[in-house]
């Protein structure tokens, strides 16, 4: 049997990989199904990952995030703790995650679309078209962070706040000491502003999530505490990654007129579309676990406490599962789900929600705008996430030259 030391080494700050992080993943997942890297093993084969993501022993990274980020006793580590992102699989975290499984599910998810459909298009109809605008103030950040405020009764004139401190308090994933002042302060802004808008709410209920999420807390299925953990859960996890996820779907799809043009005349395609860009340039590149027992996978000894990665980038790319997956192809069929929202017990709770958001999206700026064009885009990818940097665009050029 072999130790982790024995493993080939990744390294994820070589400039192949800040280039193409895909190609050079995909070359990795030819070579080798587990490696090591500088934060842990790394899981690159489709099954193995897919496994990982829903082994028994393999429990939740967040505790040592929270370590190595250093993050100072206070209100902000005593929310996480409490969290769902510290609880291992085990009976707190079935019921913690219970009621909103049944409010955020598929079906459940599907009594959102409407409203989620009126809110992008108030935030699409406010963008103007006849010149290059930044997509990713007007359009990427404001959408997530709206749907936020319709789900919590907030008004919509929070969701600048909400996209901005979303923005800080996922600065937990850059693993950097340097950020957890920051990310205190922000953490404890959010905690305030859930506080007060439970309240509000509780003092004029709707027909929203944050109401029914007081209605599953009166009838016993959450604490006090809970409730308002999930409201801030909610507002964490939302934001940023949605953001990201809409930009480069948006970038993936316009940047190809054939495929925008079959969109705009046919939106029965979108939902395959939005699917094959979660596979080809998923916002999550990977997501972590930690052994909990010392166990053994692909003949490697993995001690207890070994922070483990599925890295769902190689395995998207992993060309076992998706032939020439440096192919773009809104048509693929019978190849394996992507893994852009983890699996089991940890699974991401809005995968449907934004999903639909996504394609609400598209849909609308397809059939909308088919001459949209872009132009400037740019994407950073670190070791856990892909980023938007720069997505600049016209949405209809044919006003600017007619101007
Ligand atoms: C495209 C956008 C999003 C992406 C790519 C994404 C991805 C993920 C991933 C990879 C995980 C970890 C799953 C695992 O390790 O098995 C996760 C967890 C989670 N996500 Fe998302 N997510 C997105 C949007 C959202 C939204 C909109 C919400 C809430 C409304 C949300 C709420 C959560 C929560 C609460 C967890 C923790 C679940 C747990 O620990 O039980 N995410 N997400």
């Amino acid at each position: 049997m072999q130790q982790i030391d024995d493993l080939p080494a990744m390294d994820f700050t070589s400039p192949e990989y800040r280039t193409k992080p895909f190609a050079v993943l995909s070359d990795c997942a030819r070579r080798w199904r587990i490696a090591r890297s500088a934060r842990g093993v790394e899981l690159l084969d489709y099954d193995l990952c897919r496994a990982a993501i829903i082994d028994r022993r393999l429990g939740t990274g967040h505790p040592k995030l929270m370590d190595v980020l250093g993050l100072p006793e206070g209100r902000a580590l005593d929310y996480k703790r409490n969290s769902i992102s510290f609880h291992n699989r085990g009976p707190r975290r079935r019921d913690l995650r219970l009621p909103i499984n049944r409010l955020m599910g598929p079906d459940a998810s599907e009594r959102f679309r409407t409203d989620i459909r009126a809110v992008v298009t108030r935030v699409v109809d406010a963008i103007p078209t006849d010149q290059p605008v930044d997509l990713i103030a007007t359009l990427c950040d404001p959408i997530p962070s709206a749907v936020y405020c319709y789900w919590t009764g907030a008004p919509f004139e929070d969701a600048a706040y909400i996209a901005r401190t979303s923005h800080r308090v996922q600065q937990v994933h850059t693993r950097n000491p340097d950020h957890a002042g920051d990310i205190v302060a922000a953490f404890e802004s959010l905690i305030d502003y859930v506080d007060e808008r439970i309240r509000v709410r509780r003092a004029d209920m709707g027909d929203d999530l944050l109401s029914d999420l007081i209605r599953a807390t009166d009838a016993g299925a959450l604490s006090e505490a809970d409730l308002r953990n999930w409201v801030i859960k909610l507002a964490e996890a939302n934001t940023d990654n949605s953001s990201h996820q809409i930009g480069i779907a948006l970038i993936e799809l316009a940047g190809r007129p054939d495929i925008w043009a079959r969109l705009g005349a046919d939106p029965s395609l979108v939902p395959a579309a939005v699917r094959e860009v979660m596979r080809f340039h998923p916002r999550s590149i990977s997501t972590s676990r930690e052994v909990m027992e010392d166990m053994v996978i692909e003949d490697t000894l993995l001690p207890k406490g070994t922070p483990v990665f599925a890295n769902i980038g190689a395995a998207h790319w992993d060309n076992r599962y998706y032939p020439d997956p440096d192919r773009f192809d809104i048509d693929r069929q019978d190849e394996p789900p992507h893994l852009n929202f983890g699996g089991g017990i940890f699974s991401c709770v809005g995968r449907y929600a934004v999903t639909m958001e996504v394609e609400e999206v598209i849909a609308l700026l397809a059939r909308r705008h088919p001459r949209l064009s872009l132009e400037r885009t740019g994407f950073s990818h670190s070791p856990m996430f892909t980023s938007v940097s720069e997505l600049v665009a016209t949405l209809d050029p044919t006003e600017r030259s007619a101007a």
